[in-house]
């Protein structure tokens, strides 16, 4: 079974309220989003291995570490993941960017892909797939399978918030995948929508309702 890790952190969860409140402009949902990104991008990166390298300070050679291992990738998931990316970018500049188009099928709620562009060493990179509503799980699910298919193996999964619905769909699809999120909510309602959730998140970050 994969991990689920919750980042209960003050900062993420204080930030995370005025996210879910509906009176937030899209200014500063925008602003929130991008901040809460770069907190999880901390949390999210704390277990990377570490090697020690020689390095001379003005006063003597100091043995001090440096990340090790393989480079990151991020993944967002069009179009609400790109509000995420930049956040973490701060963090980890020297992340490639892939991106993933995914749409819902408003009726069967199924995830059908119209885009792929992934960096072409992916499969060589620790890739962080990035959607900031992880509902039914079905559009994590694709992205994590696509990049699979492409020989990608070692892949994590970042999100505001979560369904109990959508963790345990990934669970089971993908339990290799760690799953990272700021919140697990109550539930889904009947039209795909986490509850209580935040609303569409594209169209928060976006500004487009
Ligand atoms: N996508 C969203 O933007 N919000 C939800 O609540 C569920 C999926």
């Amino acid at each position: 079974m994969s991990k689920l890790v919750v980042c209960d952190h003050p900062l993420i969860q204080h930030k995370l309220t005025f996210i879910r409140d509906k009176h937030t402009n899209t200014k500063d949902f925008r602003e929130l989003v991008d901040e809460v990104a770069t907190l999880m991008a901390y949390e999210i990166t704390r277990d990377l291995p570490l090697e020690e390298i020689e390095v001379e300070t003005p006063v003597a050679t100091a043995t001090s570490k440096v990340i090790s291992g393989r480079m990151i990738g991020l993944v967002p998931i069009l179009r609400a993941g790109l509000g995420m990316v930049e956040g973490m970018l701060k963090l980890i500049p020297s992340a490639k960017v892939g991106h993933i188009g995914l749409f819902r099928n408003p009726d069967t709620l199924d995830a059908v892909e119209y885009y792929i562009n992934l960096p072409t060493d992916a499969k060589d990179r620790m890739l962080i797939v990035i959607d900031p509503m992880l509902a039914t799980g079905n559009t994590a699910i694709k992205a994590i399978d696509s990049l699979k298919k492409q020989s990608c193996t070692q892949i994590r999964l970042m999100c505001l918030i979560a369904a109990p619905e959508g963790v345990r769909a990934v669970q089971e699809a993908h339990p290799d995948i760690e799953i990272h999120i700021a919140a697990l909510d109550e539930k889904l309602d009947e039209h795909g929508y986490i509850v209580p959730g935040l609303g569409d998140a594209g169209d928060r970050i976006f500004g487009t309702k």
